[in-house]
Formats: structure tokens, C-alpha cells, sequence
């Protein structure tokens, strides 16, 4: 697709592109891997009542139910591949290096199947296991052995994914806010940017000077308040996106 970028838009995507580059993505960015998202039209939150199945009080209650549709998207996951996108953001990475942060929301692991190696997970990840008991323990467990997995240790595992209720972990997101803070361009890509802190990391880099870039096929609660708002889907846009951050870099 052609972007079709003001000239003012493009000399300022420019010129934020010799600073450092921060990525926040959401589910959007894997829905051309076709992984439903969350609240867009395939929405998994449309069909499922997050507070029955995202809660550490649903786990307590049911984590059988919990788990089966926890494996029942890791179904989905596996068979899922990278898409444009994905891998678009990885080209990024590759030319810039460390001026490059990659933030997502998503527990997919995509991204790190794209090559990315700096991501911040903010939300977990769906590969891995947490035993309730002892709650340091987090294992990669691509196969379960059963529903629900239990810990040698005895007790129940769970997802190592942050739900409703709880707490970030605060590394991650000091990180995250570290980054956020020092970016001189930050690109919100398939996020409906409800869900916070992760939200507020955009407002965090627009109230620091960043230029802001979102690329969401629907407008968000974001849009009035970017710099662009590119009404496309990542694997549309990401590709031109970032061939010109590219260009301007090499200038
Ligand atoms: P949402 O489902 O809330 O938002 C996805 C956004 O992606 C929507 O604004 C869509 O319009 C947009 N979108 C759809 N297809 C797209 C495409 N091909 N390219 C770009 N954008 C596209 O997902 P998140 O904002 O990620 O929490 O949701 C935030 C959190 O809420 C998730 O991390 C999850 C959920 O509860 C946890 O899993 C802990």
C-alpha cells in the first residue's frame, strides 16, 4: 500500500528516526496470523467473559476451565506463523540494534519467533508455566502433561500470564517506562490502548517530545492525541513504515 504521508508528517517520522525507537504492539499486530484479538471484531472478549477465565479468582474457582482455554489458544498459537508485520519489526531491530525496544502486550511469543530478541513482555507469555506453591518457578511447558498441570512440587500450575487484578512485573515495566521516557519515535500498532499500564507508555513518550505513530485498521481512544494515525492493518503499513525510518537513518 502507499501511506501517503504529508510532507510535514514524513519530515517529522524523519527526523524522530535518528532517535531511539520504541514498538508497543497488541493483539492487532497477530491478527494477520490469524490469533483472534481481544476486543476487535473476532474478539475474544466479544464471545468470552474475561472475569471467568482471565482472573486469578476464575482460576481458583475452575482451573480446569481456565486451562482448557488457555490450551485451546496455545492450539491456535502453534499453528500460527509470523506475519509482515512481525517480521517488519525485526528489520528494524536488525538496522538500528540497541536503539530499538520492542513492548508488547501480546503472549503469543510471535515476535520472538520473527527473531526479535528485545522484547518486554509485559503481559507474560503463553508458553510458559507458574506453580502456585512456589511462585518463582516459571518453566517453558510447550507440551502439558495433563488439565491442569500440576507442579512436581504439588500444587497447581498456572499460565505465566498477567490477569485481570494483578500486578506487572516491575522490572519489566520500569524498563518499559525507561524506554518510553527516552523515545524519540514510538509506534502503537494493534493495540485499542484501553488496558493500562501498557496504555499509558504512549502518553508517557508523547508528553516527552516522541513523535507518535499508531497503525490500527479502527480509531482508538489514542488517535486524537497521536501525531499519524495510519488506518491500516500492520502488515500493510509496517513495510513502507519502516522502510522509511530506515531511509532516514542511513541519511
Ligand atoms: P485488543 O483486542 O483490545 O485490541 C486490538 C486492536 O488491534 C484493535 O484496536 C483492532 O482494531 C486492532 N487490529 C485488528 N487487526 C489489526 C491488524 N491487522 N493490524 C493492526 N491492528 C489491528 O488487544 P490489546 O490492545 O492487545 O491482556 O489488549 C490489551 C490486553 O487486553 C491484552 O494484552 C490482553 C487483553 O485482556 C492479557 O492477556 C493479560
Amino acid at each position: 500500500m502507499t501511506l501517503a504521508l504529508s510532507a510535514e508528517h514524513e519530515h517529522q517520522l524523519r527526523q524522530a528516526s535518528h532517535g531511539s525507537i520504541v514498538a508497543l504492539t497488541g493483539a492487532g499486530i497477530s491478527a494477520e496470523s490469524k490469533v483472534p484479538t481481544f476486543r476487535g471484531a473476532d474478539g475474544l472478549w466479544r464471545r468470552y467473559r474475561a472475569e471467568d477465565l482471565a482472573t486469578p479468582y476464575a482460576f481458583a474457582a475452575d482451573p480446569l476451565t481456565v486451562w482448557e482455554w488457555y490450551d485451546w489458544r496455545r492450539g491456535i498459537i502453534a499453528a500460527a506463523l509470523p506475519n509482515a508485520g512481525h517480521h517488519c519489526l525485526r528489520r528494524l531491530e536488525l538496522a538500528v540494534g540497541d536503539q530499538f525496544q520492542l513492548i508488547t502486550q501480546n503472549v503469543d511469543g510471535l515476535h520472538q519467533r520473527a527473531g526479535t530478541e528485545r522484547v518486554l513482555e509485559l503481559h507474560g507469555n503463553i508458553w510458559r508455566t507458574r506453580c502456585t506453591g512456589e511462585h518463582h518457578r516459571v518453566e517453558l511447558m510447550e507440551q502439558l502433561p495433563e488439565l491442569p498441570p500440576c507442579c512436581e512440587c504439588g500444587a497447581l500450575l498456572r499460565p505465566d500470564i498477567v490477569w485481570f487484578g494483578e500486578s506487572l512485573d516491575p522490572g519489566l515495566l520500569d524498563r518499559a517506562f525507561a524506554a518510553a521516557t527516552g523515545a524519540a519515535l514510538f509506534l502503537v500498532i494493534g493495540t485499542s490502548a484501553v488496558v493500562t499500564p501498557a496504555a499509558d507508555l504512549p502518553r508517557l513518550a508523547l508528553a516527552q517530545g516522541a513523535f507518535i505513530a499508531e497503525i490500527n485498521p479502527e480509531p482508538t481512544i489514542l488517535t486524537p492525541i497521536v501525531h499519524l494515525s495510519l488506518r491500516a492493518t500492520a502488515g500493510e503499513a509496517l513495510p513502507e513504515l519502516v522502510d522509511i525510518i530506515l531511509d532516514a537513518c542511513t541519511q
